[in-house]
């Protein structure tokens, strides 16, 4: 059986990344692969109902990092594990790096219970963790992220919040691909809409080829 391929896609708000998601899950789809698109938080109907308590009321950052990885947990066990055990591909529309980036950056909320929510969370039955196989970051200075947000949709709890907040958020995405470089294709997300879709596709051919080999 086909390897089941699981795939996550990360960056601050305004950087860009659905248009691209969308891109990839067609490559996948051509090459006759099973797809499942997906997004944190979210992906099963009771995460979609945490998605919208955790991205509109206000709240305690420990009851917001435990409503992400609740939200995540029912993902996993629902979707995301059946799924790469089918041999499909997962894509992803954020995973844990966004809540190492958001509530551990961006609320400065503490790495270490972080860190131990994960391994609950992610353990797998057969031992070790569960994480993305590649994780796509789109990386763009905040500047240029509240310029291309600027109008563009009523904005959330998260996208409301200051410059500052950002530039936490994109540090600490620096910091989980700095633990873990192996995993992460980072991507220059400043460039055209074009240059950025060249660079995703790059990555990811350039992965899957390893992936084979
Ligand atoms: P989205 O708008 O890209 O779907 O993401 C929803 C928002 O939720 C976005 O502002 C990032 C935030 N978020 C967290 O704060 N922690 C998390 O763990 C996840 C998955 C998202």
């Amino acid at each position: 059986m086909t390897r089941g391929l699981f795939i996550s896609f990360e960056g601050i708000d305004g950087a860009g990344k659905s248009t691209h998601i969308e891109r990839v899950a067609q490559l996948f789809r051509a090459s006759g692969r099973v797809l499942v698109l997906t997004r944190e938080p979210g992906g099963t109907p009771l995460s979609e109902k945490l998605r919208t308590l955790v991205l509109h009321d206000p709240m305690d950052a420990l009851t917001e990092a435990l409503l992400m990885f609740a939200a995540r947990r029912e993902h996993l066990v629902q979707v995301i594990e059946p799924a790469l055990a089918r041999g499909e591909v997962v894509l992803c529309d954020r995973f844990t790096d966004a809540t190492f980036a958001y509530q551990g950056g961006g609320r400065g909320f503490d790495w270490q219970v972080l860190s131990q929510l994960e391994q609950m969370v992610q353990a797998l039955p057969q031992g070790g963790l569960r994480q993305p196989d590649l994780t796509v970051w789109f990386d763009l200075d905040p500047s240029i992220a509240a310029e291309r947000l600027a109008n563009a949709r009523v904005p959330d709890k998260f996208e409301a919040q200051p410059a500052a907040f950002f530039t936490a958020v994109r540090a600490a995405y620096a910091q989980r691909m700095a633990e873990s470089p192996q995993r992460f294709a980072r991507i220059d997300a400043a460039q055209s809409v074009s240059a950025v879709g060249e660079e995703v596709l790059g990555a990811l051919q350039a992965w899957l080829k390893q992936v084979a080999a």
